[in-house]
């Protein structure tokens, strides 16, 4: 168990998993790596866009668990990832809160934005849990059909991340009200701040009674804030997210993903306590490797170069599995597959990931 040494750190690494991915969350170097994809369902499949048309609505595909079922598992008929990923979205929970939801075709989620503590008043967590009950259901549903080699995953976004789409009313390019609301007012953005961390906590709590055997904090938007702000809005609410839910499910690995953190990721990475660390790919390798001496890593290919496919592609999948193979790695993207991506590329990665043995050991499989 040369390799294990994270795995008695772990608090979530009681007995050894069966599950590849989550072998490696729990500190272990598994060989071959475990891959699966941020966004593997979508809209680069067509069958996932005939699913979307039959569904009518992307939000019918979410909150019908017979469809958000059947949209999960499209991406593993077709290539043997290791771990499946609910279906749903982001922005949903804001939904559960009383913030309406639309999505725009070609525009993304647009909500009502809320702007200041007055307009926080309309919201409450009391009635989040059974608008979300149809999410609870697919979760069920994928488990049982799982098979026994797939892990399923359970997601949120991160607080700061949820705030900006909840303030900005949807997709932004500077963040301008959230940051200005944030920098004013630090008590009240607090007040939406605590409230999201309590939603995110319930709504992550009910995915994993209902089977999610492992959770994805998505802090998509964490790289575009200065120092104190990152420690006050994205390192301090998903220190107390990943504190409950471990005082609730130990055993449960917590992903985080905060894209773009860049040098404050390892300080991340130790005040929050998440299991492993999702990077991005602009993460160089080498600090990638500082950071798996603390916790596992995911990543970080770049989305566009499993579009352009070929040597590049080869090449740049081989870099990481060269470079982090030496510790506990699960083979991912550095962000969301985007629309233009060949399904075939798709293919091609997962059985060079796959296909890779580590240089210098058995490993563990
Ligand atoms: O396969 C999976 O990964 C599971 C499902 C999933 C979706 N969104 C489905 C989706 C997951 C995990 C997400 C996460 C998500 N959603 C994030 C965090 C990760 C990231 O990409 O940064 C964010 C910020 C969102 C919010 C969101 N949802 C945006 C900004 C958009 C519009 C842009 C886009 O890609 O269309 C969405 C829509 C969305 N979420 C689609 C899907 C399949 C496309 C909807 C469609 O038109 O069919």
């Amino acid at each position: 168990m040369a390799d294990s040494s994270l795995a008695q750190a772990a608090p979530g690494a009681a007995k050894t998993p069966s599950k590849t991915i989550l072998r490696a969350l729990a500190g272990e170097r598994v060989d071959p790596a475990p891959v699966w994809l941020m966004r593997q369902a979508g809209r680069y499949l067509p069958e996932y866009r005939a699913l979307r048309d039959r569904a009518g609505s992307f939000k019918a595909l979410c909150y019908t668990p017979e469809l958000a079922v059947e949209a999960t598992l499209q991406p593993l008929r077709r290539f043997p990832l290791d771990a499946a990923i609910l279906f749903a979205d982001l922005p949903l929970i804001l939904e559960g809160l009383g913030q309406p939801l639309d999505y725009v075709e070609g525009v993304g989620p647009v909500l009502e934005p809320i702007r200041d503590p007055r307009d926080l008043a309309r919201l409450s967590t009391d009635r989040a849990g059974d608008h979300l009950a149809p999410v609870f259901e697919t979760v069920r549903r994928l488990r049982a059909e799982l098979p026994p080699r797939t892990a399923l995953i359970g997601f949120a976004g991160a607080p700061w991340t949820v705030a900006t789409y909840m303030v900005e009313g949807g997709s932004s390019r500077d963040f301008a009200m959230t940051k200005r609301w944030a920098f004013r007012d630090p008590d009240g953005f607090g007040k939406l701040v605590a409230m999201l961390v309590q939603a995110t906590t319930a709504y992550l709590s009910g995915q994993i009674e209902a089977g999610a055997e492992v959770v994805q904090l998505f802090d998509s938007w964490a790289g575009v804030l200065p120092e104190d702000a990152v420690r006050s809005w994205v390192i301090a609410p998903t220190a107390a997210i990943v504190a409950t839910l471990k005082s609730r499910h130990p055993h449960v690995p917590v992903i985080g993903f905060p894209r773009g953190l860049g040098l404050m990721l390892e300080e991340y990475a130790m005040a929050t306590g998440v299991d492993a660390l999702a990077l991005d790919s602009t993460v160089p390798l080498r600090a990638a490797r500082d950071l798996q001496r603390h916790r596992p890593v995911q990543g970080n290919l770049d989305p566009q170069a499993l579009v352009t496919g070929g040597p590049a592609l080869t090449r740049a999948t081989e870099a990481i599995l060269a470079s982090l193979g030496s510790g506990p790695l699960v083979f991912n993207l550095g962000h969301g597959i985007v629309p233009d991506t060949p399904p075939d590329h798709v293919a091609a990665l997962v059985e060079q990931v796959h296909a890779f043995r580590r240089p210098g050991g058995v490993g563990h499989g």
